[in-house]
């Protein structure tokens, strides 16, 4: 037995080093959907389990810690700033956000929602201070929207709920996924674009909320990521229970007054949970039945491995790119 796993293993890893995907650690019971590449040394990447993992030497070594009282909780996101600083997000039951300043040692809880309809899914950060997070609606189909000016020390939320001067309302059947915490992109201290999905997929941006042409009208289908670089962003998704359909899993965006919409001439290959630009004409996205990139800005897509993927970040600051999935993360080089 020991045997045959060691020549799988050995198989498993030749394949994906030839396609430039390096697992660099492996072997954990943890699906991580979180991840946050602060530098081309310092990756933080969250998971079930009240899972943290963080390496400080570009992903050579990771160390592997449990937040305290929250063993069954499932962080689903995390940003963090530097080696010692990070936010994490449990989507449910209770729904918290916990700030860490001491590399993990100690976590001081900064955000909770009790309520039992609570669950939150995205959270993502314009700088060090400006930050926001999306939850599905639990008031009348509203928008369920949190923000921080003081880098998460403190988060306020904001009623879109009618009635309200900033009414934004949701459709019957619409949320967010919380399958790799980038379904919203700050684009200024202040605003963010949006993609929404469910039974209706829809993309918020500058207080417009429009139908994308991407597969909906299920619980499973939808947008999941929105990458956004200047005037143009990308959007992917698909079917979730349905992994492999590589059709009306991507639009391509023009931001402008009214965003317009087109679609690539040769998709991802199935279900994308998660894309990001690596400079204006690279893209990589991934999900649970693979990985692909485009060297056309997102017009075709090419791919990369069947190994799948939840989530993948590049550095803040530097060139590294990782990728984390069910167990697993590994870094992508071109
Ligand atoms: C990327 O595109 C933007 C315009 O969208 C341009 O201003 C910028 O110079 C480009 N950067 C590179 C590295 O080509
Ligand atoms: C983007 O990155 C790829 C791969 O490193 C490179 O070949 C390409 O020239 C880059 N494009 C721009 C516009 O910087």
């Amino acid at each position: 037995m020991q045997k045959l796993a060691v020549i799988l293993f050995c198989l498993v890893t030749t394949h994906i080093r030839s396609q430039s995907i390096q697992v660099v650690e492996s072997g954990r019971r943890v699906s991580m959907r979180g991840l946050s590449v602060v530098s081309d040394d310092v990756i933080w990447a969250s998971g079930t389990g009240g899972n943290i993992a963080r390496s400080t030497n570009g992903g050579a070594s990771f160390t592997w810690m449990k937040v305290p009282g929250y063993e069954k909780m499932d962080f689903r996101d995390i940003e963090a700033f530097d080696s010692n600083t990070a936010i994490i997000m449990g989507i449910t039951a209770p729904a918290v956000v916990l700030k860490t300043k001491d590399g993990g040692k100690t976590w001081k809880k900064v955000f909770e929602d009790t309520a039992k309809a609570a669950f939150i899914d995205a959270m993502d950060f314009f700088d060090n201070q400006n930050g926001m997070i999306l939850g599905d609606p639990v008031k009348a189909n509203s928008l369920y929207h949190l923000v921080t000016s003081d880098g998460g020390d403190t988060w306020s939320m904001i009623d879109h709920s009618i009635g309200n001067a900033s009414f934004f309302g949701m459709n019957e059947g619409e949320a967010f996924f919380a399958s790799s915490g980038t379904n919203l992109q700050m684009i200024s201290k202040t605003e963010a674009v949006i993609a929404s999905g469910g039974k209706s997929s829809r993309l918020y941006y500058k207080n417009q909320a429009t139908t994308l042409p991407i597969m909906q009208g299920k619980e499973s289908t939808g947008a999941n990521s929105v990458a956004v670089n200047g005037k143009y962003a990308v959007v992917v998704g698909g079917d979730f229970s349905k992994d492999t359909i590589s059709s009306n899993n991507c639009v391509l965006i023009s931001l402008g007054t009214t965003p317009r919409f087109s679609a690539p001439v040769s998709n991802p290959h199935g279900y994308r949970s998660c894309v990001i630009y690596l400079n204006n004409t690279t893209l990589l996205t991934c999900g649970t039945s693979g990985v692909d990139i485009s060297k056309d800005g997102g017009k075709n897509w090419e791919l990369i491995t069947k190994d799948g993927f939840h989530v993948c970040r590049k550095a803040k600051k530097g060139t590294a790119v990782f990728l984390a999935g069910n167990g697993k993360i590994a870094r992508f080089t071109l």
